[in-house]
């Protein structure tokens, strides 16, 4: 069993790489740089986002309740879509620890996505290659912001000499990864506080 995102790995299906060639694959060392706010090239062939207004800067421990609000709000919201509300509210439970919550940020490479000093969404990578959470608000969706989120991970994972990136994507979340190159390797369902979810886990290789 593994956590992901406070998620517990159970059942997997349509397996093409061991799992256990997965997993020790996350152990490779990799020291994260604090994300920088400017601009970073995307890779072609993504589409230039249109983020007039956001601005994109590191995470700072002062944003936590913001975005635990904009986590909850965005599953809700938005990956209430895909998944039924028994599971939306175990994802999005009220009684989500804050400073555990936030404790997950620490060591990682975050960035904000900001409009007028709120955040509007927000990206994370773990040394290893690991995307953890990527959320962008349910009043922003669909202008390219988590397009220009991704592009700064992979710009820090290149910094890294990285090989690879991988996620446990949501139903809602795998044609965008889709999108941008990622392939899924694994359909998984894993158990969040009494309800079990789909995800697929999800890679890119970095050349
Ligand atoms: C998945 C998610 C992060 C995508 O965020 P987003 O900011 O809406 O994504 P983008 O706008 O960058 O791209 C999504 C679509 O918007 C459109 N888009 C991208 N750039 C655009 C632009 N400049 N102008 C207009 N539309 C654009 C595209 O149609 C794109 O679709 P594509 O994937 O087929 O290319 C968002 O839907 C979300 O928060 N989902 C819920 C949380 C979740 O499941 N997170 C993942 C956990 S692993």
């Amino acid at each position: 069993m593994v956590a992901t995102d406070g998620f517990l790995v159970g059942r997997v299906k349509a397996l093409r790489r061991p799992a256990a060639a997965l997993l020790a694959s996350r152990s490779l060392p990799a020291r994260l740089s604090a994300p920088g706010g400017s601009a970073q090239s995307l890779d072609p062939p993504y589409k230039e986002p249109v983020v007039a207004g956001i601005t994109f800067r590191p995470y700072h421990p002062a944003d936590a309740t913001a975005l635990l609000a904009l986590f909850l709000d965005t599953i809700r919201r938005v990956n209430s879509r895909d998944y039924p509300p028994d599971q939306i509210r175990a994802w999005a439970a009220d009684d989500i620890d804050p400073a555990a919550w936030a404790a997950r940020f620490e060591g990682r490479f975050v960035v904000v996505a900001e409009e007028a000093d709120r955040p509007v969404g927000f990206a994370e990578l773990e040394a290893d290659g690991h995307i953890d959470r990527l959320y962008v608000s349910a009043d922003h969706q669909g202008h390219g912001i988590a397009t220009r989120l991704l592009a700064d991970l992979v710009a820090e994972a290149r910094r890294l000499g990285l090989a690879r990136l991988f996620v446990e994507a949501s139903i809602t979340a795998r044609p965008f990864f889709a999108a941008r190159g990622f392939v899924t390797l694994v359909e998984q369902t894993v158990a969040c506080r009494g309800a079990q979810l789909v995800n697929y886990r999800m890679e890119r290789t970095l050349t």
